[in-house]
């Protein structure tokens, strides 16, 4: 390392890292979340240190409106924040979400392009200009924090950015946040953008830099980084890289490589790195979105050496193959095996390694279930206690509980279920046949419990390898015009963790009070 590295390492400057998971994030079709997996999210966000929180778009729906009041009242140190285009009736909703919380922000925005600006607003430009003053000044008026976006700003004409951007300046925005909405950038444009607003813009210095970049080509994270290079101070990102189409810059990707190579980029976060991996898991599992395989910091492979001469050199030293340690961003090689001889005890240590904590109550249930599955499997990964506890906390309310379940099948005839749900205390049977085991569990359970929500999404991942593998299963059910529930399930029975996860979306139906009990059922 040269002596100059040395010198800015010591003085490194601080980006502020804006976390948009629970609102780009959660606009990638089929990531929709709970109002609990959101809070739980936003929790998990505030302990590993991001400074703002995007919790969602007040006015978009109900569901976003109550996640940014919720978050906004429980997060402790970080700053929640609320999307809203130009309107009054969009900011005012913003701030009214944003009551309880200790430090708010509106982000507002409007785009600017000319492609955006005929097609999809309709407006003249010195419309647009007059919305931005409107729209900053209105959101000043209810808090003290605004951020203004361009949308589309890569693909504006400088002069009007320019123009827009000091007038948001002007009426009060402290953070000018520049989106590549579509990805379309590359770095060195992205850098000179950043750097030609910063220069030509008057009142520049008044306001904080912020970069929002998409992947469509595979450039977020390097659009971002540059962006930086040229003077932001703020980088927008998700964790796992979730968001719009190809998504939007990866959060562990960025505060990996300002850790990583310090020598390049001479600037911190407020990011503790080793929360990563239970950051990653936890959004991964909420969202029912894999981390793909190969995935930079978080994906499965991410660590792993196969090859004989690359093993040959880790063995030798780390060094040779591995530029930081998955400790480094939270993966533990813990000594801790589990399987069926693990105490209470040791499941307790290895919950708290994962990050979990809970009360000999809380534990009970969970333990029971561990050793039911080490007895399936001969060896308990910390993946499957992560599905495990998960299953958990997807049980919801139990006002239904699936006591057993007979399936057959095979080829050249339809498959039957056989199935018996405990709702209310009171044991139900149905038999019910389908084009296939999942189409047949999900109509006996309809039988049991009729409903009007639809099944919108039905994913299976195997949590780990090998044919023992436990199957999450995640079902996505709509209720009329109230939005999609999720439910989960986990188990070495992919029927049973179907049926598990369609009982479980039921359940926090039925908690949400958005269906009734079924009159069929009412006698009961
Ligand atoms: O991509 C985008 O332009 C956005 C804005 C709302 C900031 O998400
Ligand atoms: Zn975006």
């Amino acid at each position: 390392m040269n002596s100059t590295n040395t010198q800015t390492q010591k003085n490194p400057e601080r980006v502020l890292i804006f976390d948009t998971t629970l609102r780009d994030g959660e606009q990638s079709p089929g990531a929709s979340m709970t109002l609990e997996d959101k809070i739980q999210v936003a929790n998990v966000l505030d302990e590993m240190g991001v400074d703002i929180i995007e919790a969602g778009f007040a006015i978009a729906s109900n569901g976003d409106f109550e996640a940014v009041r919720e978050i906004s009242k429980q997060v402790r140190s970080a700053r929640v924040c609320s999307l809203a285009r130009a309107g009054a009736k969009d900011i005012d909703r913003a701030g009214e979400a944003l009551r309880d919380a200790r430090r708010a922000r509106i982000h507002t925005f409007i785009s600017t392009s000319p492609v955006h600006r005929k097609h999809k607003l309709q407006m003249e430009a010195d419309e647009v200009l007059e919305a931005v003053k409107f729209s900053v000044a209105r959101a000043r008026n209810l808090v003290d924090d605004v951020e203004w976006s361009p949308e589309d700003a890569t693909r504006t004409e400088h002069d009007f950015l320019c123009k827009c951007v000091e007038a948001a300046i002007a009426a009060g925005a402290g953070t000018i946040n520049i989106p590549d909405t579509v990805g379309y950038s590359e770095p060195k444009e992205f850098f000179a953008l950043i750097s030609m607003l910063r220069e030509r813009v008057p009142n520049s210095d008044k306001a904080v830099f912020s970069v929002h970049c998409h992947n469509d080509l595979g450039l977020a994270v390097a659009n971002s980084l540059a962006g930086v290079q040229a003077g932001a101070r703020q980088i927008e990102c998700t964790v796992n890289g979730l968001g719009e189409r190809a998504g939007n810059a990866a959060m562990e990707e960025i505060v990996m490589t300002l850790k990583v190579r310090g020598d390049r980029f001479p600037f911190t976060t407020g990011i503790d790195s080793e929360k990563i991996a239970k950051a990653s898991k936890l959004v991964s599992s909420v969202t029912s979105f894999p981390v793909q395989y190969n995935k930079a910091i978080v994906g499965r492979n991410a660590f792993a050496h196969e090859s004989g001469i690359h093993q040959d050199g880790m063995l030798k030293h780390h060094q040779t193959y591995e530029i930081m340690t998955p400790e480094s961003v939270g993966f533990t090689s813990s000594s801790l095996v589990m399987g069926k001889l693990s105490g209470r005890h040791a499941f307790r240590v290895k919950l708290e390694e994962l990050g979990y904590n809970f009360d000999d109550e809380g534990l009970k249930g969970l333990f029971a279930r561990f050793k039911e599955l080490a007895d399936k499997k001969k060896e308990v990964t910390d993946d499957d206690i992560v599905a495990l506890v998960e299953d958990h906390f997807a049980l919801g309310s139990e006002r239904l509980r699936v006591v057993k379940l007979y399936v057959a099948g095979g080829t050249g005839q339809p498959a039957r279920a056989e199935l018996t749900l405990e709702v209310d205390g009171v044991e139900c049977a149905a038999t019910a046949e389908g084009d296939g085991p999942v189409n047949a569990i999900f109509r006996a359970v309809r039988e049991i419990f009729p409903h009007d929500a639809r099944l919108r999404l039905y994913k299976v991942h195997a949590v780990t390898g090998g044919s023992d593998a436990q199957a999450e299963v995640s079902v996505h059910l709509e209720e009329r015009d109230k939005g999609v529930i999720i439910g989960r399930g986990a188990d070495t029975d992919t029927l049973l963790a179907s049926t598990r996860a369609y009982v479980s979306a039921l359940n926090r139906m039925l908690g949400k009070g958005q269906s009734t009990i079924p009159h069929s059922l009412r006698a009961l």
